[in-house]
């Protein structure tokens, strides 16, 4: 396993988030971002969203994955060995599918998975040992760009990088080009990359998928501010916040929510500040960005890749979408 250190300037976690958090409260409209959602107990209550009936979206693209896997493995696999990178492998739940047909064509290639959970890389690296012996696994602990740079300067081969999860759809507009940029850089020409995009379709329909009637994404969205009193020392009362999504339709953009019934003061003591709210008043946590075919086409085009082919379920909810580099 490779670990890759994360921090230059020698501050750590708890200030990190303390200055992220105090950044975003004292914005007008306010914001925090959305990569603090992952805390064990998030990252648990994200488990749980993801069974949910109305979260199509990991449901749709394991359907896809699954039916569409010896196809996707035949792109990636030509005469020459490649290593796959996983970003944000995770549990590699949906990787694991091409793996086993990887496996089972005995492919030359070595996996990457790619997180900045130790934990989950260890794990992960126990679990393929145990049901996939014959698959090579090098597993990078750290960022994204990092370890696609690590790779870039360090292994020559072809790279077939997977973007699984609709996580592009996280990224405003400008950094999601800026994103894809970034990765083509530390690739070579006809490298490829698999990213899964959520699609446009009935407003309704991914309205709910986060806004479920169970409430479990309200109360991922309200364990951001459980999180900032435990290990910020806040004073979130949160029974005084409410979810709330809403989905526009002209921009494909989902967004989220939490919203102060009332007027208040919350004093976060790492930062050494009291965060004044008016009565209404909103903190944008996430965007999630459903994608037509024409924004695809014209993103994968801004950033030096070029479609090979989009594979998608028969309700065409949900993409995973094969680029190469030009
Ligand atoms: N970012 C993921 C998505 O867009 C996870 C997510 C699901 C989420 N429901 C949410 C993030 C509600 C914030 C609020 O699907």
């Amino acid at each position: 396993m490779i670990e890759l250190s994360r921090k230059q300037d020698g501050s750590n976690d708890t200030e990190t988030f303390a200055r992220d958090v105090a950044e975003g409260l004292s914005q007008y409209p306010k914001t925090l971002p959305s990569r603090y959602f992952y805390d064990a107990a998030g990252s648990r209550l994200f488990q749980d969203i993801m069974a949910l009936p109305e979260y199509y979206l990991t449901r749709c693209e394991f359907k896809v994955l699954t039916e569409n896997r010896q196809e996707i493995v035949r792109h990636f696999a030509n005469d020459s060995f490649f290593h796959l990178i996983d970003l944000g492998a995770g549990d590699a739940l949906k990787t694991k599918i091409l793996l086993r047909e990887l496996d089972r064509q005995q492919s030359a290639f070595d996996y990457v998975p790619v997180d900045i959970s130790g934990d989950a890389m260890r794990q992960l690296s126990g679990s393929l040992q145990q049901e996939m012996p014959a698959v090579s696994v090098q597993a990078v602990v750290g960022e994204y760009f990092p370890a696609l740079e690590w790779m870039h300067e360090n292994k020559p081969e072809r790279k077939v990088v997977l973007f699984l999860g609709s996580n592009i759809g996280n990224f405003k507009q400008a950094e999601s080009i800026e994103f894809l940029k970034t990765v083509c850089s530390y690739l070579n020409s006809g490298d490829k990359l698999l990213m899964g995009l959520d699609l446009r379709k009935e407003p309704g329909t991914i309205l709910s998928a986060y806004n479920d009637a169970a409430g479990v994404t309200a109360a991922f969205n309200l364990n951001l501010l459980r999180r900032i009193n435990s290990e910020l020392g806040g004073e979130f009362d949160i029974a005084q916040f409410q979810h709330y999504p809403i989905y526009n339709p002209q921009e494909g953009v989902m967004r989220s929510f939490l919203v102060s019934k009332k007027e208040q003061e919350v004093y976060i003591r790492d930062t050494g500040r009291t965060f004044h709210f008016d009565a209404w008043e909103s903190i944008h946590t996430e965007n999630s960005h459903k994608y037509s075919m024409q924004q695809v086409e014209e993103l994968s085009s801004a950033c030096g890749f070029r479609i090979e082919t989009v594979f998608q379920d028969e309700a065409c909810r949900f993409a995973d979408v094969l680029f190469t580099v030009t």
